[in-house]
């Protein structure tokens, strides 16, 4: 059951494994007709709005707000709206610009964390609808909220979130395409190519955690690390935010997530031979600079540690350390790449010795701001 943890040592092991499973849970009743068919029951009222938005806010904290930063580039992509992401607790205090033409869709696994709820109530009082996407049922953004989606992930322990970003981002998907769909701003060739690619997501996932082992040596080559740079472009720049994050959380290792082209604006000057620099390098448009990218840090020492394509050789002959996910479309890539991220922070917090489910100083959910 959710509340044990089963064969495992610790929860958020237990929770990486469960997201195949979970991501099906998400899908259940949604996708429809044999997975050709997103059915979203609890938008039905609410998607007029949405095709007719201005544009669209999304808001959340940590790994939502991650989750929230993929989904603009799926919104923009296929939906072609405009979309804004922000953190809960500076929207809240800023004077943002929001009428009855935006929608605001707030991202929360818990449904209870403060600077969102808040964030809630001020978005409601400019007259904006209000979208909520949660993992707790019954918890206060889905009581206040117009309308909304449940992620279906189940009771999550682990401090560090895991299984509801993947559902989070699931959900986030699932509205994209059938926004874009109600908007006719995608074919319907595009729409089933990516709906089947969606539905194929779990079977990959469980072929990465099958092969999961591989990341416990490379943990033990890092686990002295005292920084780490995580970098990714497009979809995958928000995966790079969400594995530095996953390392910072539960290892303590400082660890920061760049888009690969920020990289000479900056972190550049960091890279040395004591510098672990994780690069989200699948073969899709991108790459050719991500490859580029990684010639740099090489050239300065760096130990390079690369997802990449299943098969892939370019990258593998240049880094360190490199692991494989299955060949995917750019746009669910994010589910399938940030999986050997999570099991990487998760065993390098376990041989620091860290308690991986209850980090120091971070609570599951901050209710208080
Ligand atoms: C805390 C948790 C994170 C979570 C964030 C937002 O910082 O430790 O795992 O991402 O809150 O929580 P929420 O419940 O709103 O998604």
């Amino acid at each position: 059951g959710a509340l044990d943890k089963g064969d495992y040592d610790y929860f958020m092991l237990k929770e990486i494994h469960e997201q195949p499973k979970t991501i099906e849970e998400t899908f259940r009743g949604r996708l429809q007709n044999n997975y050709s068919e997103i059915v979203l029951g609890g938008l039905l009222n609410v998607f007029p709005k949405l095709e007719a938005a201005r544009r669209i806010v999304i808001i959340g904290c940590g790994t939502s707000w991650h989750a929230g930063l993929i989904a603009e580039y799926l919104f923009e992509e296929y939906a072609q709206v405009s979309v804004e992401v922000e953190y809960a607790s500076e929207f809240r205090y800023r004077k943002p610009v929001l009428s009855s033409q935006d929608v605001v869709i707030l991202i929360s696994q818990s449904g209870e964390t403060a600077d969102t709820l808040a964030a809630l109530e001020l978005a409601k009082s400019k007259g904006a609808t209000a979208i909520g996407i949660c993992n707790v049922v019954g918890s206060s953004l889905a009581r206040e909220t117009e309308a909304g989606v449940y992620t279906h992930a189940g009771v999550e322990i682990g401090v560090a979130s895991t299984k509801a970003f993947t559902a989070q981002v699931t959900v986030l998907t699932m509205i994209a395409l059938k926004l874009a769909k109600r908007k006719g701003t995608i074919s319907g060739e595009d729409y089933k190519m990516l709906v089947k690619e969606l539905a194929e997501v779990p079977e990959k996932g469980r072929a990465i955690l099958a092969d999961g082992e591989k990341i416990k040596n490379i943990a033990e080559k890092y686990q002295k690390a005292v920084n780490a740079l995580y970098l990714g472009r497009g979809y995958l720049f928000p995966v790079a935010l969400e594995g530095a994050l996953k390392l910072k959380e539960i290892s303590y290792i400082h660890a920061e997530g760049y888009a690969a082209g920020e990289m000479k604006h900056g972190p550049i000057a960091l890279v040395d031979n004591n510098l672990p620099v994780v690069v989200v390098a699948p073969q899709d448009d991108y790459y050719e600079k991500v490859v580029s990218n990684i010639q740099e840090v090489k050239a300065r020492k760096g130990n390079v540690i690369a997802i990449v394509t299943e098969g892939d050789k370019g990258v593998k002959e240049l880094v360190n350390d490199s692991i494989e996910i299955p060949k995917s479309h750019p746009a669910v890539a994010p589910l399938l790449a940030v999986i050997p991220l999570q099991l990487m922070a998760y065993h390098i917090a376990l041989l620091k010795g860290c308690n991986v489910d209850q980090p120091r100083n971070l609570a599951k959910s901050v209710t208080v701001e």
